[in-house]
């Protein structure tokens, strides 16, 4: 057999791995029905000699590498000294086990060997793939580029969609119609990045949230990369993704291995809701931990824009009792509690509680935290370090630089090489001290700057290198420490990805509070990522990032869109402000097992609409949060279309959010469909296909409606 099938109950994957030939990937989409044979697929993929081509099919291999001699882009290329750069790999073995395949490669000629993994899953139909590179010969081989694979897609999938984005204003999207040549995303940032996601969606024109076919492709890789779309004069498109590498960064000695990071794709021939339905189930069923899965995620009391650097444990504690008391049940102490730290321009490296701030340490503040029923979190920066530290003073040699070019500050830091192991080693004594000897359940791990200088003493790059190094850092405190949760954050959303997720168990999702900011961040990022996962926080009035000043209806249901939380000084916000607060939070609570455990909805609505929403696995209730983000057009505003419901249900409809909100004018669906008090019982189908008025409300508000599945008997 040279052809292999791999199949879940909604995808379908057509592997060609003849031993002695280059291993191609013949068709990944749509599961075909089980009479659909190999060997029809293979027939149906032989090409046609085109005008002036050459005079045998050239295969697509998974590599694209140089010896193949497809003149196009490369997804490969390595050599030693100059030499054995034109690798051409075939297949060696092949290994099947349900739905896993291993497809072993080799080049004889130049000693190299390649690994391709591939796993369909069953439960998501999401396609993981893997692979590695060995060196079999006996010199150094340089590795220049290796996507982890590159994969031909059809070319009816004109549309491309990448995601973009800037501090504060992450998982933007931009979507554009393919053209000749290559759609290029590459990123050196040493972090994912706020403005090169390492994830793509290639579609159709037509392929809306819920209608249309949706390929999406993300790297689970936390450093530099390199997304391509190629569309090759022949018609042939490629889709290809893999880690980004610095001159001389990964040189293999005789029997060395490169493991790229994996490829995470999943299909959806129902629009791109159902595209990050897939991706969601991967996420809960694969990269969280089962202990995360089952815990409900704590509302948070996070001290960063309340008191900034400002730390008086007077007035945490003051704080921490008014969070308490309207619902919080974690408090993170955020930058500020260690060493010099009085600003941003020193003390980062000294992870050491200060006396200064706290005479007699943490524990007062953490008992009296805790003696208030809420779990203690606290936020680390390990990565690194100010020059005005002590440890920069006593290790001046461990940071990442370039010898003889300035280093570049960005906020008063520079990075350390954790893939140094005595620096990996400090930090991990120190984080472990201050979990060993405090009850504290979280940590906050922060990361503020690019890596723009990423080299070691020896002179070498180590970016690649430095990904690992914070990877086996955060598994190695997680083994020690299991029960303390990880946040992933950089900046905000600077690394929100796959990858980090599988060693931490949730992102800051941006550093912007604002609501209307937040609506669009947290819709881009819920392309690839679960609700829960999404750290979302209620910032103060007049939010610091933009100015504006939002109500607090609209703050707190948009927090409630994700893991729940606050950052707002609460011993000076307006006192009916906490009042709705502590009622959003008793909302989230009442949904929050739906809201993480549901299945995401995403509507097709107009620009001034965001509308998202969690349907229950089984259908019994539903979630959707309507948001205005600016005024509408016409008179009314539009109908909303529900998703995901049962059509043979009957489900008892009501408004939520804001709480006992009153009709702007006669007549009103709201009084009409008493939205406001008991709900009405509406047929799954009507709500999905006949819709519903939105009522009049203001620009800059959010609806949550509710749904619940009539029982049958009672109503
Ligand atoms: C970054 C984070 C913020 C906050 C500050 C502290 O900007 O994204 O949430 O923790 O650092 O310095």
């Amino acid at each position: 057999m040279t052809v292999y099938r791999l199949d879940s109950p909604t995808t379908s994957l057509f592997v060609r791995a003849s031993i002695g030939a280059p291993p191609e990937l013949l068709y990944w989409g749509a599961r075909l029905n089980d009479a659909v044979t190999a060997e029809e697929i293979e027939r149906l993929g032989t090409s046609q000699g085109g005008p002036g081509s050459a005079d045998i099919a050239i295969p697509a291999s998974l590599a694209l590498e140089p010896g193949l001699g497809l003149l196009g882009p490369t997804g490969f290329g390595a050599h030693r000294a100059g030499r054995d750069w034109g690798s051409r790999f075939d297949v060696v073995a092949v290994e099947q086990n349900d739905c896993r395949l291993r497809i072993t490669c080799l080049d004889p000629r130049t000693q190299i060997g390649l690994e391709y993994r591939f796993r369909l899953h069953a439960e998501s139909g999401v396609l993981t793939i893997g692979s590695t590179v060995t060196n079999h010969g006996t010199d150094l081989l340089d590795l220049n580029e290796m996507a982890t694979a590159c994969l031909p897609l059809p070319a009816r999938l004109t549309d491309v969609i990448g995601f973009t984005g800037r501090w504060t204003g992450e998982f933007q999207r931009e979507r554009l119609a393919r053209f000749a040549g290559g759609y290029v995303r590459e990123n050196r940032k040493g972090r994912s990045s706020h403005d090169a996601f390492p994830g793509v969606i290639l579609c159709t024109p037509s392929t809306s949230e819920n209608v249309g076919e949706a390929f999406g492709l993300t790297l689970a890789w936390s450093g530099n990369h390199r997304i391509r779309v190629d569309s090759l004069s022949d018609g042939r498109v490629f889709a290809s993704l893999g880690a980004l590498f610095f001159p001389g960064e990964i040189r293999l000695a005789a029997s060395e291995r490169y493991v790229s990071p994996d490829i995470i794709a999943a299909f959806s021939p129902d629009g791109l809701a159902e595209m990050s339905r897939a991706f969601h189930t991967h996420v809960r069923s694969h990269i969280l931990t089962p202990h995360m899965r089952a815990k409900p995620r704590p509302v948070h009391y996070n001290t960063w824009e309340a008191v900034y650097f400002d730390h008086d444990l007077d007035q945490l504690k003051a704080i921490a009792d008014k969070a308490a008391a309207i619902g919080a049940e974690r408090f993170v102490l955020d930058d500020g509690w260690f060493g010099s730290r009085r600003d941003d321009h020193s003390g980062l490296g000294d992870w050491f509680v200060s006396d200064a701030v706290y005479p007699e340490g943490l524990k007062p503040l953490i008992d009296h935290v805790t003696g208030l029923g809420l779990e203690m979190g606290i936020w680390f920066e390990p990565e690194m370090v100010n020059p005005d530290s002590d440890l920069f003073r006593a290790h001046p040699d461990w940071v990442l630089a370039i010898k003889g070019v300035d280093q570049i500050p960005y906020r008063h830091q520079y990075v350390l090489d954790i893939s140094r192991p005595e620096v990996s080693d400090y930090l991990f004594a120190c984080i472990d001290k201050i979990l060993s000897d405090h009850t504290i359940g979280y940590i906050k791990w922060d990361m503020n700057r690019d890596l723009n200088h990423p080299g070691d003493q020896q002179g070498g790059a180590r970016s690649d290198a430095q990904v690992r190094a914070l990877w086996a850092l955060l598994d190695r405190l997680r083994a020690k420490h299991p029960n303390v949760e990880f946040e992933s954050c950089a900046s905000g959303g600077g690394r929100c990805e796959l990858g980090i997720l599988a060693h931490t168990d949730r992102v800051w999702t941006s550093d912007s509070n604002d609501a209307l900011d937040r609506q669009a961040i947290q819709r881009g990022a819920s392309y690839f990522l679960p609700l829960e996962v999404l750290g979302a926080h209620v910032g103060p009035a007049h939010c610091h990032q933009t100015g504006r000043a939002l109500s607090m209806g609209m703050r707190s249901a948009t927090a409630l869109m994700g893991h729940m939380g606050m950052e707002l000084n609460l011993l000076t916000e307006p006192t009916a402000d906490l009042v709705e607060l502590k009622d959003a939070i008793a909302l989230y609570k009442q949904h929050r097992d739906l809201l993480h455990n549901g299945a995401l909805q995403r509507l097709d609505t107009p620009d001034y609409i965001v509308a998202m929403g969690v349907v229950a696995t089984d259908q019994v209730e539903a979630l959707f949060s309507i948001a205005l983000v600016t005024g509408h057009a016409r008179t009314l505003p539009d109908r909303v279309y529900f998703t995901g419901l049962d059509p043979a249900r009957q489900y008892r409809l009501a408004l939520v959010w804001p709480d006992a909100w009153q009709s702007k004018s006669v007549p009103s669906v709201i009084d009409a469909l008493e939205l406001n008090g008991r709900g009405t019982l509406i047929n799954g189908d009507a709500l999905m296909r006949a819709g519903l008025q939105l009522p009049l409300a203001s620009p800059e508000s959010v609806l949550l409606y509710h749904l619940k599945a009539d029982r049958g008997c009672c109503d």
